[in-house]
């Protein structure tokens, strides 16, 4: 004894159920497929008294027609005509439902040869991205898929998709929200597999006897016994059973038999959810009793179960179970003192079904449906879930796809050569995770709209081939981010800036940040750019005549270092190499003495490395006037700088103020001529070693000046290790670390810091959080592309910009882990000089810096 499925789910009904009166259908969907133009929408179903309307508000898309018309006698109206799909791959209806509530969803298919071609189509029926059904109608004439299914959204997508030849169709959609609470699984949704309740001569039951139109199918086998009371039974709990479903039951004829119920699974592995539905209905005496336990493939399941006496009692699986090799076999087993056959009104079963694939984003669904509709574009796939499945993905589009239970999102957005006009949608900013944006070769018009710059993940922009006029906002000037923009005539390049970084029409606005340095370089040379005016660019001179010539007066003796320094009385500072003292020499000169014991170098190495410090001298160097060798006592005697480091001023300590932007770039460039001559200008060249910003002096007119450079070899530090690397934490060369090489470009790598810590005044450590590097810190805040947010929160925000970019962008490529992507000092001298050209222009490119 088994139940066919297909007998169970056949549509054909010609019973008559009364409609006693209108009753609410609150939240019902009932859409006629392929309703004609020419008849009313809604129009009431007579035998449910169900309203339906016409579903031509929730598709664009297919053609209507109806079954042939010998048939249509056997059918219910709705399913009498249809929509099918002659065009496109996936056809969607989007239905607007409530968000996590839980819907019984059915959608109908007759085929009803409507083509008159007798070739019933076979098509797969998708819900929103995931798979629902594979429909084949060869089979059958029409058929039903049902299923009890929570929303994820506020819209749900049902949508058929063309398999093979043959066209899909669609006869009727019918969605009917239900109560929370019943039904409920540990994951997934619940495909119908069948319903029954057990009258041999009654009608399949559904609205308005079912207040959720479930639909009930009347069966009894021929060994059993139907019973029927014309008495109420009580119907209290939450699964609202048909009153016409409980006052009917079945029990087997044979009292002492089981009642057995026998179904086969579609899959052998299907998960399974079983509902079964218990009133006793039959007059009995007193002393009768009526239990049974149920029992599913000889596993005890329930029980014992003593059905209510006139009351519904409905027991469930509880959780999905399954049944070995897909066969099941529900037994209702009465116990030993049972005086009665055990009994059941009404049995429905569910097997598990997953859509384990997210929807894509709402905002990115809205997003691009206002993109495609602004620009009037259609194309025929366009419909359903934008990004899912992979293979039915509206074309111009890419999505994010890392995890299924995550909505997927739109990275990236192709629409080139599609014949767009008007201006750039504004609706494309909404879509907050694209990555790629390409709308070349179209006709767009209007200006290059500041929302694109603000659009933090976008990296490539195409706007080239387009008719696009006005200016490049300031926005779209931020790293990371490729700009393509030729190939507009009427687009001013080179708007509100003078200076040329990153805008070069058709190169990319940002690149790695030494490319920039390189362009820019390339853009000085051309121009030809020399001096630039108001300020003052000391001739590199060498004055090599000073040193050896007046060697002997720059030796002091121990004792005129003691008078000089009046016995060590005024403590400047702890230098690597030792304390260092104020001083006066020739009653007025001031000096600053550093004092130290012999180290283990020795002293000829000691002279030798005097000797070469005593014929370095540049304006931006800290010249050493004499030294002191006597004993073990040394000192070297340097001249003195009234204004202290930078790093003091920057810290802002002490009341200390705070140099604005203009004297910081001054400054970096007074610093970073200092370090050319060290690295070209003098004979041998030097590489400084520790460049940083307590190295940087100014002097009584804040003119920078290096200090420290050439002792490390002889006066390394404080151990015996350190000599082998000299430098200080956080400044120091990652390569030279590594590979122990020294070269210059480890101190084009420190500057790189120091001109960092002059932009951002951001520890070069930050100690509080994970010992962040401030390139690190630097590296976060260029993603997010606000200046404002890098730079100095002291600085007073008068600053161009455009030159604050331009510095940072140089300080990031001074600082590359890779010395050969570092800029040489020269070509750092160079930027930095067009830096201040363009701040001391005059004109502010400051625009909406402002605070407000
Ligand atoms: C609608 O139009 C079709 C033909 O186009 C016709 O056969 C049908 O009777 C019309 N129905 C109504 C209700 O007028
Ligand atoms: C489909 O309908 C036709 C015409 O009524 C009938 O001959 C045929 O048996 C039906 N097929 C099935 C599978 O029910
Ligand atoms: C159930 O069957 C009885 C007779 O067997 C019949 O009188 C009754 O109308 C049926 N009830 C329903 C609800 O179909
Ligand atoms: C139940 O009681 C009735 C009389 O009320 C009696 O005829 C019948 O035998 C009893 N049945 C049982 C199983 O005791
Ligand atoms: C019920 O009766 C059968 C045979 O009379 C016996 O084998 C079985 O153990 C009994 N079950 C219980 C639960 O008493
Ligand atoms: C479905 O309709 C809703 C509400 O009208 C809309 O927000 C959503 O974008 C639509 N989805 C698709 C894929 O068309
Ligand atoms: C797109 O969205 C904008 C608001 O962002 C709205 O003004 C416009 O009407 C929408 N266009 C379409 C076609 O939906
Ligand atoms: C997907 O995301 C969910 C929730 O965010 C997480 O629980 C799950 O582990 C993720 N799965 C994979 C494969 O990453
Ligand atoms: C966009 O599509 C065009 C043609 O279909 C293609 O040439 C172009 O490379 C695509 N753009 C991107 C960014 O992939
Ligand atoms: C732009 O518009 C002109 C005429 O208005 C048309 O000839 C041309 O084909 C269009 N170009 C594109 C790329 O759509
Ligand atoms: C875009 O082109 C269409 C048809 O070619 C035209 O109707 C529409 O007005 C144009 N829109 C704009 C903004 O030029
Ligand atoms: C637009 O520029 C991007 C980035 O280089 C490129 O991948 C794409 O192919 C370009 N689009 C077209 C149509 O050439």
């Amino acid at each position: 004894m088994e139940i066919s499925i297909g007998l169970l789910s056949v549509l054909i009904t010609l019973a008559i159920i009364h409609i006693v009166q209108a009753q609410e259908q609150l939240g019902f969907i009932s859409l006629d497929c392929g309703l004609p133009k020419n008849e009313t929408s809604p129009y009431t179903e007579t035998q449910t008294g169900l309203s339906f309307y016409s579903d031509e508000n929730f598709i664009q898309s297919g053609k209507t027609d109806r079954v042939q018309a010998n048939l249509e006698s056997g059918f219910l109206k709705p399913y009498t005509t249809l929509r099918y799909f002659p065009e496109g791959i996936r056809n969607c209806y989007n239905l607007s439902v409530e968000m996590g509530r839980k819907y019984l969803i059915k959608a109908s298919f007759l085929y009803g040869n409507y083509d008159g071609r007798n070739i019933a189509p076979v098509f797969d029926l998708y819900l929103g991205p995931n798979l629902w059904a594979k429909v084949d109608l060869q089979q059958v004439n029409g058929t039903q898929e049902e299923i009890l299914h929570t929303t994820t959204s506020n819209s749900l997508l049902i949508c058929l998709v063309k398999t093979g030849e043959t066209k899909p169709l669609i006869s009727a959609l019918e969605l009917r929200p239900m109560r929370t609470g019943i039904y409920t699984t540990q994951y997934g949704s619940l495909k119908n597999l069948f319903r029954m309740y057990f009258n041999k001569s009654g009608s399949r039951l559904r609205y308005m006897k079912d207040v959720y139109d479930r639909s009930w199918a009347p069966f009894v086998m021929n060994e059993w016994t139907q019973i029927s009371t014309a008495l109420e039974v009580g119907n209290s709990n939450a699964f609202v059973l048909p009153a016409d479903a409980l006052q009917n039951a079945a029990m087997p004829t044979d009292s002492s038999a089981p009642l057995t119920i026998t179904w086969n699974l579609e899959n052998r592995d299907d998960q399974c959810y079983l509902y079964a539905h218990f009133a006793d209905i039959q007059d009995s005496q007193a002393n009768d009793t009526r239990e049974f336990d149920i029992l599913l493939n000889g596993q005890h399941l329930y029980g014992p179960l003593v059905p209510y006496k006139r009351n519904v009692n409905t027991i469930s699986s509880g959780s999905g179970i399954t049944c070995k090799g897909g066969g099941c076999n529900l037994e209702l087993i009465r116990t030993n003192r049972s005086t009665l056959p055990p009994l059941i009104n009404a049995f429905e079963v569910y097997t598990v079904i997953l859509f384990p694939q997210s929807e894509t984003d709402e905002s990115d669904v809205g997003a691009i449906k206002n993109i495609t509709s602004s620009y009037g574009l259609s194309r025929i796939n366009w419909q359903g879930d934008p990004c899912f499945p992979q293979q039915l993905r509206w074309d111009a589009l890419s999505c994010s796809n890392k995890n299924m239970s995550m909505a997927p999102r739109i990275t990236s957005l192709n629409l080139s050569s599609s014949g767009l006009n008007g201006t750039i949608a504004a609706a494309i900013q909404s879509l907050t995770q694209l990555e790629t944006l390409d709308l070349s070769y179209n006709n767009l018009t209007g200006e290059v709209p500041e929302f694109l710059g603000k659009m933090k993940s976008l990296s490539v922009i195409n706007l080239s081939g387009n008719n696009l006029n006005g200016s490049i906002p300031q926005s779209l000037r931020r790293k990371r981010l490729k700009l393509y923009l030729e190939g507009n005539p009427r687009l001013i390049k080179q708007p509100k800036k003078k200076f040329p970084v990153a805008i070069v029409s058709s190169v990319p606005v940002a690149i790695v940040a030494s490319v920039v340095i390189v362009v820019l370089f390339l853009v000085l040379r051309k121009r030809n750019s020399t001096i630039v005016e108001g300020i003052h660019l000391p001739p590199r001179t060498s004055t090599e005549n000073d040193t050896f010539a007046n060697k002997k007066s720059k030796r002091f003796t121990y004792s005129e270092v003691i008078k000089m320094t009046k016995n060590f009385q005024r403590v400047l500072g702890k230098g690597g190499f030792g304390m260092v003292y104020h001083g006066t020499v020739k009653g007025s000169e001031q000096v600053a003495v550093k004092v130290s014991q012999l180290s283990t170098q020795g002293y000829k190495q000691f002279k030798a490395e005097v000797d070469l410090l005593l014929r370095v001298h540049h304006t931006n160097l800290v010249s050493l006037v004499g030294y002191c060798y006597e004993g073990n006592h040394l000192a070297l005697i340097y001249e003195f700088l009234p204004n202290g480091d930078l790093k003091q001023h920057l810290s802002g300590k002490g009341g200390i103020s705070i140099i604005n932007w203009s004297t910081r770039l001054r400054i970096a460039l007074e610093a970073a001529l200092g370090l050319e001559y060290l690295h070209i200008g003098c004979t041998p060249p030097m590489v400084h070693r520790d460049v940083k910003t307590a190295n940087i002096l100014l002097d009584e007119n804040f003119k920078a000046k290096l200090a420290d450079f050439g002792l490390s070899r002889s006066f390394g530090g404080e151990s015996q290790e350190s000599s082998a690397i000299a430098g200080t934490h956080g400044y120091l060369d990652p390569e030279y670390y590594r590979t122990g090489r020294l070269a210059e470009k480890s101190d084009v790598y420190s500057f790189g810091i120091v001109l960092l810590e002059m932009i951002t005044n951001q520890p070069v450590i930050n100690q509080t959080s994970e010992n962040c590097h401030i390139t690190q810190w630097v590296g976060f805040q260029i993603n997010g592309a606000n200046i404002l947010e890098i730079m100095d929160p002291k600085l007073p925000k008068d600053y161009d910009i455009n030159s604050a970019w331009a510095a940072l962008d140089l300080a990031m490529s001074c600082a590359d882990s890779s010395s050969s992507k570092r800029p040489s000092m020269s070509e750092v001298i160079q930027v930095l000089k067009k830096c201040i050209a363009c701040e001391n222009s005059g004109i502010r490119n400051n625009r909406g810096l402002e605070k407000t």
